[in-house]
C-alpha cells in the first residue's frame, strides 16, 4: 500500500503529543537563555522536522544552521563512523549554541558533533533531542533538554527515516518489523 500508516505497527506519539511537548521544551528553553540568542545547530537530516516547530516555540533571537554528520546508508543501525559531510555555514565563536537532533541512540554521532564544535570556542553548547534511546547508547552524552525516552524500538516519523521514507510524518510511529525486513 501507499498509505505509510498501514506500516506502523503502533502510534506512539500523535501530533498533538508532539506539539504540547515542543511546546514545553520552547518554553524552557525560553526561560533558561532569557537574554541571550541562541544558535541552533540541527543535524541533518533527520532534526529538520523537530527543528523548524522548536525554533518557533522559542520566544527569543534563534539563528539557525546546519551540518550534516553521517554513518553510513539505509542501514537500521548506525555504524558508529562520523563523517562531516556539510559544514556550517556560521562561525561560533562566543555563541550560545544549541544543538537539536531528533533522536540520540549509541550517542556516536553527538558525541563526536560536541567534540568538534567545542574547538570552535562557542560561549556555550547544550542538546535538544526530540528522542532518547538509553538502551543503545555506547558513549554518554550531555542531553540539557529531551522530549522523550522511549524504549529500543525502530521509530519512523516526524523527521525520522527509514531507508529516506516516513520522515514527512506528522507522527511518531514503530515500523512494523515486514516494513524493514522487507
Ligand atoms: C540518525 C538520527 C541521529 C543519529 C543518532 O541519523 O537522526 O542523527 O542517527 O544515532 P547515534 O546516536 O547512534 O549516532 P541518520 O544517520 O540516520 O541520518 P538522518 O538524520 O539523515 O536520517
Ligand atoms: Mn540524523
Ligand atoms: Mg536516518
Amino acid at each position: 500500500s501507499n498509505n505509510m500508516m498501514d506500516d506502523l505497527e503502533k502510534i506512539l506519539f500523535s501530533e498533538a503529543d508532539l506539539a504540547a511537548r515542543v511546546k514545553e521544551l520552547g518554553a524552557a528553553i525560553t526561560a533558561d537563555y532569557a537574554g541571550k540568542e541562541i544558535l541552533m545547530i540541527g543535524v541533518l537530516r533527520g532534526a529538520v522536522i523537530f527543528m523548524a516547530d522548536l525554533a518557533r516555540a522559542i520566544n527569543l533571537p534563534v539563528a539557525i544552521d546546519f551540518m550534516a554528520v553521517s554513518s553510513y546508508g539505509a542501514s537500521t543501525t548506525s555504524s558508529g563512523v562520523v563523517r562531516i559531510l556539510k559544514d556550517l555555514d556560521e562561525d561560533v565563536e562566543n555563541k550560545h549554541v544549541l544543538i537539536v537532533e531528533d533522536i540520540i541512540d549509541s550517542g556516536l554521532t553527538l558525541n563526536y558533533l560536541m567534540e568538534n564544535l567545542w574547538s570552535r570556542k562557542p560561549a556555550s553548547i547544550k542538546i535538544c533531542t526530540l528522542l532518547n534511546k538509553p538502551d543503545r547508547r555506547k558513549v554518554d552524552v550531555p542531553i540539557a533538554y529531551n522530549g522523550f525516552t522511549i524504549p529500543d524500538y525502530f521509530v519512523v516519523g516526524y523527521g525520522l527515516d527509514f531507508a529516506e521514507k516516513y520522515r514527512n510524518l506528522p507522527l511518531i510511529g514503530v515500523l512494523k518489523p515486514a516494513a524493514y525486513q522487507g
